[in-house]
């Protein structure tokens, strides 16, 4: 056994689901709460306790090391659940494109976009892509991402679809943040497969798909689902195809249009359906019959100045909504998720304490780990954000340019931040 490890003081933890133990009383369920002056005390790699500091027992503040958290909220560890972190050069040409009035369809029309990364993907050797995924990857660490989804899709054959997924998985070895991976092969049409778009769906299905699952280096399928992309029955193929290989579905869709992916993807069970910036009223009901989770992007509308996700309603109509940063050098070159809480709650009209939840629990249960992670729980590994000494949750939306974190806590070690002041 390890040494137990207290933070204490904590001026306001929240994200907390599930019983206390060690202290008297508190039993809660899955919606989570937040507590006043409380600790944790993590043993092992897992939250074994948590309680007001009151009641905290004097056991606990004898032995161990201590993580003083006065003045400081600690929240759970942010789950991105939905990102391109590898790839191998931003486009800001591109950008400059955009400002000038081209729109993201024209571009990718024209074979920039994901085509364009897909070129450079090719004669970019795998050392080079991990060196510049791996200082992404520390940067989203740094915004207090524990948890982190990575697709492939630059690819877009087979063998620099697996380089991408072979990248992703060796940043396991590099950074200590839970990585989850998504093969991603039907992105974009490559423009050698324009007159013949079943041979290219049987590349995803007959070799992408086996060869990425049979090697163990992904953990999802996903289809970009959308006008001039791939059409609702070329999505329901792929996500077919997956299933057979155990790998669930997560499906890019109703980014540009009403395309078709989330009837598809709710009559598939699928596991996620992100983007979103177009749903209709029918839609929401739909899921709201289903277990898929939306997941919404807000920096893309942010980035490219599409309609922000209905995220108030689809909240409203009970919906366990996900926010995600969509890391790309496309329509979202940035990774940070208190900056998705701040778009969520200023220009979608999420409360903190929702945003919160759709970073963390929410976040964990669209990659299928909200067993694991995602909140505040004893039994559940230990990933916290401690943050800069503030005054209370709604500053970290207020403050819509800095870094609230001050130390990341993946599995019970410090994997970023000055413990000088703790
Ligand atoms: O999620 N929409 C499709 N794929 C990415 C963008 C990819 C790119 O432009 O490079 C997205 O927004
Ligand atoms: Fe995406």
């Amino acid at each position: 056994m390890e040494t137990p490890l207290l933070f204490s003081n904590i001026k306001h933890l929240y994200g907390i689901t599930g019983p206390s133990i060690g202290t008297e009383g508190a039993q809660i369920g899955n919606e989570p709460i937040s507590l006043e002056d409380a600790f944790i005390l993590v043993q092992d790699g897992e939250i074994n306790a948590w309680g007001a500091m009151a009641d905290c027992p004097k056991a606990y503040l004898q032995k161990g090391k201590k993580v003083d958290c006065s003045g400081k909220l600690v929240l759970p560890g942010f789950v991105d659940s939905h990102t391109h972190l590898v790839f191998p050069k931003s486009r800001e040409g591109e950008y400059r494109l955009r400002i000038q009035g081209a729109s993201y369809e024209e571009i990718a029309r024209q074979g920039g976009g994901i085509l364009n990364s897909a070129r450079v993907t090719a004669s970019t050797s795998e050392e080079e892509l991990l060196k510049a995924a791996e200082k992404r990857a520390w940067e989203v660490l740094k915004n207090g991402t524990t948890t982190l989804e990575i697709k492939s899709g630059y690819g877009l054959d087979l063998e620099s679809e697996l380089k991408l997924l072979r990248v992703a998985n060796s940043l396991k070895e590099l950074v200590p943040l839970r990585i989850k991976t998504t093969l991603l092969g039907a992105h974009a049409l490559p423009p050698s497969y324009a007159s013949d778009r079943e041979k290219y769906l049987d590349i995803v299905c007959q070799e992408m798909i086996p060869q990425a699952a049979e090697a163990g280096l992904a953990n999802f399928v996903d289809v970009f689902c959308e006008t001039g992309f791939f059409t609702p029955e070329e999505t329901r193929k792929v996500i077919r195809t997956g299933a057979t290989y155990c790998l669930q579905a997560k499906i890019h869709t109703n980014q540009l249009s009403i395309s078709g992916g989330i009837p598809v993807a709710v009559e598939e069970g699928a596991l996620s359906v992100d983007h979103l910036e177009s749903v209709t009223d029918e839609e929401i009901n739909l899921l709201q019959e289903s277990e898929v989770i939306p997941v919404a992007l807000p920096t893309v509308s942010f980035f490219l100045g599409l309609p922000y996700a209905r995220c108030r309603e689809m909240w409203d109509a009970g919906l366990p909504l996900a926010l995600a940063t969509d890391y790309n050098p496309g329509s979202s070159p940035g990774g940070s998720l208190p900056f998705v809480i701040s778009l969520a709650c200023t220009r979608q009209s999420l409360l903190p304490e929702e945003a919160l939840k759709a970073v963390t629990l929410y976040a964990a249960r669209a990659l299928g780990m909200d067993k694991e992670v995602g909140s505040i729980e004893v039994g559940k590994a230990a990933d916290l954000v401690v943050t800069k000494p503030m005054d209370n949750l709604a500053q970290i939306p207020y403050y819509f340019t800095q870094n609230p974190v001050e130390q990341v806590w993946i599995g019970g070690a410090c994997a970023w931040g000055n413990l000088e002041n703790s």
